[in-house]
């Protein structure tokens, strides 16, 4: 498993306590173009000394340090000489840790409040002693009394120590989130941080980032071929430039056509990457095979299921013809591959989403994984950086099974071929009406319903089609976009007359939770 050398760039590690914001703290510094990592609070002094950071920050969290079991770090870690934030919960930990005490509060609750500036030092340094700003305050647990060599530097209205300092020691805690967008002096305060304490360099830009991956994929495949899998989708297609610009045609590119695409989505993959980039690509037309697979399925695991198998298979046959291929390339981000608390907490199995196009496990490949230290919004600017066009840097998520989960009930040709034609209809009206930017993602979905309507002097009896557009942040949790009716109007209007099959349209105006984005 390769991913590019981080090192002879300045690095902050972020040791993750459990918070909601932990993966914005990472986000909000790579901002800054200094390199950002998230580690479980149980990494030692030892082990954090060797990663040579430039500073540490420590996050938020659920737990409540007067708890029994509350989690801990390496006390170690505080005599590194390295530049230490505590954020929140990191905050307390620092003040108990130095001999302070806490204030228990029974809820842990996020708000907007108020803080007055103590002290123009430390991460305040740019502000002026006296001056009020908004917060984004946590209202749980609190510093009650400071430990001795400790100062406060700023104080909420209400008296609550909202950050303090130590007096000679580079240790700042804040009681607020300074990752947060309602905190407004919260990037100011990041910035000082790391520019002031922890003396970073802010060179980690993705032009670099290419020349550093590039370097280090070629030190570890050598001269050998590397199969990487296409979808069409921005991580895929980011990984294919890159590796193609390390190693060449020594990449073999293959692309499953399962008939499940988009109208047109073949078309583009194969214009981009064969046309434009002259990357070896091999489509394999496995449209009749997936369409056999899923005849009679009706139910929306048994459809994932019976598609990622047929995935696996048919690639690993494509796979096979390629004897010397040493190298399995795959778009593996790290909101995949973090190891912390807040990522890896308990969660259900509600869908079994993203197996579908994953590793066929009988493969004897290596992995190489160039982007996985690189977040989504990340990938997109490596994507603009090598020239991937807009067309495929911005777009929507699309799910592994595509279509499949959105002709409701059993996959035919024929609905698939009418939901493809709705669907296409819609994004293009979104495109025109200069909204598709501003969604998450948006598709349309072939209900096998059918309601009665009217075309010239003729009674109709036919499917209905459903919008579905949603703001998110990450797919965890979204919101129905309040598209505007003209859009709304121009594609049901389109979609009826020019969709045979199809006589009506409903727009989907439910919230994740409780529906989820896709409609199976
Ligand atoms: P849901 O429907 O769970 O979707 O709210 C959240 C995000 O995941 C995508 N999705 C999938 N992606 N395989 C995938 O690769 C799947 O089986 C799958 N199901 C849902 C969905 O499009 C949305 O972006």
């Amino acid at each position: 498993m390769i991913c590019p050398m981080t090192s002879g760039h300045d690095r902050i590690i972020i040791l993750d306590f459990g918070s909601q914001y932990t993966q914005l703290i990472a986000r909000r510094i790579r901002e800054f173009n200094v390199y950002s990592e998230i580690r479980p609070p149980t990494v030692g002094a030892a082990e954090l000394r060797a990663m040579k950071p430039s500073g540490i920050i420590l996050s938020g969290g659920p737990a409540s340090l007067e708890e029994e079991g509350a989690p801990n770090c390496d006390p170690g870690m505080f005599d590194l000489q390295i530049p230490i934030l505590g954020i929140c919960y990191g905050f307390q930990l620092i003040a108990k840790r130095f001999g302070g005490s806490l204030r228990r509060h029974s809820r842990r609750e996020f708000g907007p409040a108020v803080i007055r500036i103590l002290e123009k030092s430390g991460p305040f340094a740019a502000f002026p002693k006296g001056s009020e700003h908004k917060v984004w305050m946590s209202h749980g647990d609190a510093v009650d009394s400071l430990p001795p060599d400790y100062v406060a530097l700023a104080t909420a209205t209400d008296g609550v120590i909202a950050a303090a300092a130590h007096t000679r020691l580079p240790i700042y805690g804040l009681q607020f989130h300074p990752e947060v967008v309602h905190t407004a002096i919260g990037k100011d305060l990041l910035k000082e941080f790391l520019f002031g304490a922890c003396k970073v360099h802010g060179d980690w830009t993705m032009r670099r980032f290419v020349d550093s991956a590039v370097e280090s994929i070629r030190a570890t495949v050598g001269s050998g071929r590397v199969i990487c899998g296409l979808s069409g989708g921005v991580d895929s297609s980011v990984v294919a430039l890159l590796l193609h610009r390390a190693i060449g045609d020594r990449l073999q590119c293959i692309f499953v056509d399962n008939g499940l695409l988009r109208l047109g989505e073949r078309r583009q993959v194969e214009e981009v990457f064969s046309g434009m980039f002259e990357v070896p690509l091999l489509t394999i037309d496995a449209r009749e095979r997936f369409l056999a697979r899923l005849r009679n399925v009706v139910d929306p695991e048994a459809k994932r299921k019976a598609i990622g198998a047929e995935f696996i298979a048919v690639f690993e046959e494509a796979a096979a013809k390629f004897t010397d291929a040493a190298f399995l390339a795959q778009g593996t981000l790290y909101p995949d591959v973090i190891e912390s608390v807040s990522v890896h907490g308990p969660s259900a199995t509600i869908k079994s989403h993203h197996n579908v196009g994953g590793l066929p496990k009988g493969m004897k490949l290596k992995l190489v994984e160039p982007v996985r230290e690189l977040f989504k919004d990340e990938v997109r600017q490596l994507g603009r950086e090598l020239g991937l066009p807009d067309a495929l840097v911005d777009r929507h998520p699309f799910p592994g099974p595509g279509l499949a989960i959105r002709v409701i009930s059993e996959v035919t040709d024929a609905r698939l071929e009418r939901l493809r034609k709705a669907d296409a209809i819609f994004l293009e009206e979104l495109h025109r009406g200069g909204v598709s930017k501003a969604v998450w993602q948006a598709f349309a979905v072939l209900l096998p319903v059918n309601t009665v309507g009217v075309m010239g002097d003729e009674r109709t009896y036919e499917n209905v089609c459903a919008l579905r557009a949603v703001t998110s942040v990450d797919g965890m949790t979204a919101d129905w976009a309040r598209l505007p009716y003209e859009v709304l109007a121009r594609a049901s209007a389109r979609i009826a007359n020019e969709v045979q099959g199809i006589n009506r349209v409903v727009y989907d105006v439910s919230s994740k939770p409780p529906a989820t984005i896709e409609w199976e």
